[in-house]
C-alpha cells in the first residue's frame, strides 16, 4: 500500500500549497485504498475540485480546533467528555459531507442544534414516557422534510413514499422525532431530528427494528453508512455491528463507506423510556436477549 511518503512526492510534484498538504494526504491514501494501488496522475491532478466536493476530515479538524473554545461554551460547563465527543463528531459529518455549506455556516448551524437539543431536554425531563414507537410509512411531508433537517446533503436513499418504517414520536405532542426505513432486513435512512438526538432515539429505533426482524425470523439486519458519518458508524458499533466491508460505490464521494452487518441476538433491547406497545411485539421485555427463530 503507498505510504505518505509517496503522498509527500505527489503533493510535491503537484505543487499542492503547504496549507493543503494534510487534506492531500488524506484524499491520496484513500485513493490508494479505493484502488488498491497509487493514484492515477489523473486522478490526483483533480485534488481541489474533489476536495471541494466533499472536504478532508483534516480540514474540517482544523478549523474545528480553532473553534473549540465556541462549542464548549455552547455546551456549557457541566458537559461530559462524551457530550463534547458527539457534538464534534456531528460537526465532521457536517463539514464532510456539507459541502454546500461553509464551515463558519455549518458551526453555526450546530451550535444552533445544540442550543434546541436543551431546550427540547428541559421540556421533555418531567414527561414519562417520552416517546413512542410504532410502525408507519415514509411520506414525503413528515419523513422527507425531517431527513432534510438530519443531513447536511441529499442522501443516495433507496427510501420512498410508501416504504415501511419504525418511527418515533414525542409522546406529549406526536411529533416525528425519528425514523428508520426496512426493506426486508436491510435498515435504510435512519433519521433523528436534530433538535431530538442524542436521547437514544436513534438507538430506539434499530433495537425495535432488531426484534421486528427477529419475529419475521430473519437473522440478520444489514446497512450501508459513509465513512466519515461519525455518529451513525459509532451508533451502529454500539449495536453489535460489524464491518463486511469498505467500499467505494459510486453513490458515495471518494470517502468511501462501510457495508455492515448485526447477528439479531447480539443487538441491545430497545432502551428504557420508549413505548412499545404500538409495536406488535408480544411479550416484548425491555431486557435480555433479543430471541430469534
Ligand atoms: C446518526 C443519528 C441517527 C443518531 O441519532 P441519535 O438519536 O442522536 O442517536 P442516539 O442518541 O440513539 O445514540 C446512540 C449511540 O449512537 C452513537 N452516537 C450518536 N450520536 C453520536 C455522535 N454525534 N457522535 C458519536 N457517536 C454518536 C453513540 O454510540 C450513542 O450511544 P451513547 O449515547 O450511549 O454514547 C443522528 O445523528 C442522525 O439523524 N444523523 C443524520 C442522519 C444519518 O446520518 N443517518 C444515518 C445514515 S446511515
Amino acid at each position: 500500500m503507498p505510504s505518505d511518503a509517496a503522498a509527500a512526492a505527489a503533493a510535491t510534484a503537484l505543487a499542492v500549497p503547504s496549507e493543503w498538504l494534510d487534506a492531500f494526504e488524506e484524499f491520496f491514501l484513500e485513493l490508494s485504498e479505493a484502488a488498491g494501488s497509487v493514484p492515477s496522475q489523473s486522478q490526483l491532478a483533480s485534488w481541489q475540485s474533489t476536495l471541494r466536493s466533499a472536504r478532508a476530515v483534516a480540514t474540517v479538524r482544523a478549523h474545528l480546533a480553532v473553534h473549540a473554545a465556541d462549542i464548549a461554551a455552547a455546551l456549557g460547563p457541566l458537559a461530559t467528555f462524551c457530550q463534547r465527543r458527539a457534538v464534534e463528531q456531528r460537526f465532521i459529518f457536517m463539514g464532510v459531507y456539507g459541502s454546500e455549506m461553509s464551515l463558519p455556516d455549518a458551526l453555526t448551524q450546530l451550535l444552533e442544534e445544540v442550543r434546541k437539543q436543551s431546550e427540547n431536554f428541559d421540556q421533555l425531563q418531567l414527561k414519562e414516557p417520552r416517546f413512542l414507537l410504532r410502525l408507519g410509512t415514509f411520506d414525503d411531508r413528515r419523513h422527507g422534510s425531517l431527513r432534510s433537517s438530519a443531513y447536511p446533503y441529499s442522501p443516495a436513499c433507496s427510501s420512498g413514499p410508501g416504504d415501511a418504517v419504525v418511527e418515533c414520536l414525542q409522546a406529549s405532542t406526536l411529533e416525528l422525532a425519528g425514523y428508520l426505513a426496512l426493506n426486508g432486513a436491510y435498515a435504510d435512512d435512519c433519521s433523528v431530528h436534530p433538535g431530538f438526538q442524542g436521547r437514544g432515539i436513534a438507538k430506539a429505533l434499530v433495537c425495535s427494528s432488531a426484534a421486528l426482524l427477529a419475529k419475521q425470523r430473519h437473522t440478520h439486519m444489514l446497512l450501508d453508512v459513509r465513512a466519515c458519518n461519525l455518529p451513525a458508524f459509532g451508533l451502529y458499533k454500539s449495536l453489535s455491528f460489524k464491518v463486511v466491508k469498505k467500499h467505494y460505490p459510486g453513490f458515495y464521494d471518494w470517502h468511501g463507506g462501510y457495508k455492515m452487518q448485526a447477528v439479531l441476538s447480539e443487538v441491545p433491547k430497545i432502551p428504557l423510556g420508549f413505548d412499545t406497545s404500538h409495536l406488535g411485539l408480544d411479550n416484548y421485555a425491555a431486557s435480555g436477549p433479543i430471541a430469534t427463530g
